[in-house]
């Protein structure tokens, strides 16, 4: 079982059709959207030899690409089950399960467990969970070398467009909501854990950010 409520509505809203069509596009596509701009930094900074903590790792596009471009290990802790399984199907697809660990909850419960890993990542993760500071610092606190986030923009618009998906998530009854944590409250955590930035981008509503540790 996933640990908190919200995780429990994230693994009912992430569900298995979601998985399949993740996956496929990631099949027929390649990487897209804010995480192919995350990849293309992490690349940059340089993967050879890193082990990975994917956190909310979705269907796995990010793991699966760094451990294609020379990261050795990964770990991804996800709260949706369908998700874990999609990843764990590509996995085995790409020929690097035995690579992979991964794990399913609440990564901010599981954290304490888990070893820090050279790049850490959070792809529109911190945008679904009400626990800002828990979760960014618990990630923050393991990445050694590189902590990449994608997370909602902190502008005006951004925060109306969450509201007006609030809603409808409220109309149709369902208790998962959305979260545009304040950039300042989140860059302050991350700094607070002796991280630097080292890069920055904008796509849409998202923005996709890199610190290190150099
Ligand atoms: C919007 S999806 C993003 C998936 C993937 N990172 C991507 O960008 O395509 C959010 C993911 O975060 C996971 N998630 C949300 N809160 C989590 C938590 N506290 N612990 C672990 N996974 C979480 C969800 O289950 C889901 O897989």
């Amino acid at each position: 079982m996933a640990c908190c409520p919200h995780c429990q509505e994230a693994d009912s809203l992430f569900n298995q059709r979601d998985a399949r069509q993740r996956l496929r596009r990631y099949q027929r596509r390649g990487p897209e959207g804010t995480t192919k701009v995350l990849l293309a930094a992490l690349r940059a900074a340089g993967v050879s030899g890193a082990s990975v903590l994917d956190i909310g790792g979705g269907v796995g596009v990010l793991h699966h690409e760094l451990l294609r471009s020379g990261a050795v290990s990964a770990v991804d802790v996800d709260a949706s089950s369908a998700y874990l399984a999609a990843a764990r199907e590509e996995s085995t697809r790409q020929g690097h399960l035995e690579h992979v660990r991964y794990l399913y909850g609440d990564f901010v419960a599981l954290a304490p467990e888990l070893a820090p890993a050279s790049i850490v990542t959070l792809d529109r993760v911190v945008c679904c969970y009400p626990a800002m500071p828990a979760l960014v610092g618990a990630a923050a606190a393991r990445a050694e070398r590189l902590l990449g986030l994608v997370y909602p923009r902190d502008v005006w618009w951004v925060r109306a467009g969450v509201r007006a998906v609030n809603l409808a998530f409220a109309a149709q009854r369902s208790a998962f909501r959305l979260f545009c944590h304040p950039t300042a409250a989140v860059d302050a955590i991350v700094r607070q854990a002796g991280l630097t930035q080292c890069f920055a981008a904008y796509r849409g509503p998202w923005q996709i950010v890199l610190y290190t540790r150099d």
